[in-house]
């Protein structure tokens, strides 16, 4: 399969961070019966990531601004371009052995995302997009879900930290939409939910309080797989957004009305 080149620049640095993050997983099992936990283990193993990741793509594109989860935004001499970076996104996941976690890079140019790569180092699926040129699962071309009825229709959603999102709100969200899906679930790697939704494994993905990082190269995806993406008032989604709500057309015009309904009562 024929790559551009800042894609293959992109992917040869989620590879090799995703190297370094599945050995440290495999320690994650030892140091789970220990009584102090993997805690400072995985936030070490989350900061190496990011390291690696902003060595390799400073090297081969000398200048951009980065903006990681870990180390916040690194200002370069060309401010066209910035690199927003997940090192790890799914800590939770990795913190408890869980295979379900991933490295997320995406690449802004003038305020516009133009190509976004997700790597689960576990099960090795890599997702990659570039603006105009599709979404891909490995060598695979990806296009969202077909379904048009929610009834039929898995949905992802996220269950929000205590001290970080409005648990009541997001309750009614759930009992709103749990009420008109097949299923309902919860993944806990959002830039791996929309992936997902890109991949058609999901047919829509919605959740409140993201940051830039978890959401960039998800974007891509879902765009470049055909999907809609916004925020959760229907507007233009961008990494700024507070929320995020991933579909095809159909599952999207009604997972927004059936979330809108939620707030009106
Ligand atoms: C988290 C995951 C999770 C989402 C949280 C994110 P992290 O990222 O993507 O699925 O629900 O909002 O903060 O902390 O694992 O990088
Ligand atoms: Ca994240
Ligand atoms: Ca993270």
């Amino acid at each position: 399969m024929l790559r551009s080149a800042l894609l293959n620049v992109m992917i040869k640095a989620a590879q090799k961070a995703g190297r370094t993050l599945k050995r440290d997983f495999g320690e994650i099992e030892h140091l789970q019966v220990s009584l102090k936990g993997p805690a400072n283990f995985v936030t070490a193993a989350d900061r190496r990531s990011e390291e690696l990741l902003y060595e390799e793509l400073e090297r081969a594109r000398p200048g951009y601004s980065f903006l990681g989860e870990e180390g916040g935004r690194r200002e370069g001499t060309d401010r066209t371009h910035c690199w927003i970076v997940d090192p790890l996104d799914g800590t939770l996941n990795f913190l408890h052995g869980i295979p379900h976690f991933a490295i997320s890079i995406a690449l802004e140019r003038e305020g516009m995302i133009v190509a976004g790569v997700v790597y689960n180092p576990a099960n090795d699926e890599l997702f990659t997009a570039e603006r105009g040129k599709g979404a891909f699962l490995n060598d695979r071309r990806l296009r969202v879900a077909a379904r048009k009825q929610l009834a039929q229709s898995v949905v992802a959603c996220s269950l929000p930290h205590p001290s970080r999102g409005d648990i009541v709100l997001s309750l009614s969200e759930h009992a709103a939409v749990q009420a008109k899906v097949a299923g309902l679930r919860r993944f806990g790697a959002a830039a791996l939910d929309l992936g997902w939704v890109a991949a058609g494994r999901l047919d829509g993905y919605w959740e409140r309080s993201l940051s830039p990082w978890d959401m960039a190269a998800g974007i891509a995806l879902v765009r470049e797989a055909g999907g809609f993406v916004t925020d959760l008032d229907g507007r233009d989604v961008s990494p700024a957004s507070a929320g995020i709500l991933a579909a095809n057309e159909a599952i999207h015009r009604e997972l927004l009305r059936v979330l809108g309904e939620t707030r009106k009562t």
